[in-house]
């Protein structure tokens, strides 16, 4: 008995499909020989590819309407919240200044506290108990930077990026710097401003704008001075607090 052997082109012997394999019809084209079931998509896949079609045109509409947000406009959304947060974030600093740090001296909380943290980040180059290693000694009355209260913790914020000394100010918060300048006091060498703190603050100033001393040229301007008079330039401590006391500028409503 014959084959239902389906060939639609009977020159070729090689290839060819029999019908009776599977339900389906085949279909009556060949390409160069090749011929195929009637094997359709499933209808679930066929829909979901309606529903892209159709999505498609929707999100046109939906996107030139405003409906859904261009990308520039998630981009500013995006921009404007990182600049909310970061002025939120500088609001709630507070000012650090002497008369701060003196009323929370001796603090045994916040001591404990700062040991903690100088055993943890400071140890390595200032020594145990502040005896000075690769980092300046910070158990004597001897001082770079000046040795009040609110210049340890100055310097702590900011470091000293020409010697090696890392500003901490983005790596340990507010609270530990100033935890870690009261543990600092108990070291012992921590030298109390004579009056107010506007010497000690400009003496601070007179240091960090006294030139880098280069070990040759010659020294010093018409002036003749070295540039350490702690008495310098009064204005140097409004401007310096002005400046970190600004509040940020409010990000308006407008447009
Ligand atoms: C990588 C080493 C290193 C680490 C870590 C380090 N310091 Fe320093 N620190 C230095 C050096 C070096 C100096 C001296 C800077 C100079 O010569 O002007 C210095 C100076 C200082 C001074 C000024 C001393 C002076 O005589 O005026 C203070 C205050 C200070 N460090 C506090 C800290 C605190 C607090 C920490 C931990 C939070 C810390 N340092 C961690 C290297 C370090």
């Amino acid at each position: 008995m014959t084959d239902e052997r389906t060939s639609l082109d009977p020159d070729r012997e090689d290839i060819v499909l029999t019908q009776g394999d599977t339900d389906q019809p085949l279909l009556d084209h060949n390409y160069d020989g090749i011929q195929e079931y009637d094997n359709p998509m499933p209808a679930w896949w066929t829909w979901l590819f309606v529903a892209t079609v159709v999505w498609a045109g929707a999100y046109v509409i939906l996107i030139e309407t405003g409906f859904i947000p261009k990308y520039e406009q998630s981009l500013a959304a995006g921009l404007a919240e990182i600049h909310e947060r970061q002025s939120a974030a500088a609001a709630s600093l507070i000012d650090v200044d002497q008369a701060f740090l003196a009323a929370l001296s001796g603090d045994a909380e916040r001591i404990a506290d700062g040991q903690a943290v100088y055993n943890r980040v400071c140890v390595a180059c200032h020594a145990a108990g502040g005896a000075g290693g690769i980092g300046a000694a910070l158990n004597d009355s001897d001082w770079i930077h000046g040795g009040t209260l609110a210049d340890i913790y100055h310097i702590t914020d900011v470091g000293v990026p020409a010697q090696a000394m890392p500003a901490w100010g983005n790596v340990l918060s507010q609270d530990e710097m100033i935890n870690v300048t009261l543990y600092i006091e108990t070291f012992g060498g921590v030298i109390t401003p004579p009056a107010e703190d506007a010497p000690a603050d400009a003496a601070d100033a007179a240091t960090e704008d006294a030139p880098p001393a280069t070990g040759d040229g010659p020294q010093g301007g018409p002036e003749g001075g070295d540039g350490a008079d702690p008495q310098a330039d009064p204005d140097s401590d409004d401007a310096e607090e002005a400046d970190e006391a600004e509040p940020p500028e409010e990000e308006s409503a407008e447009g």
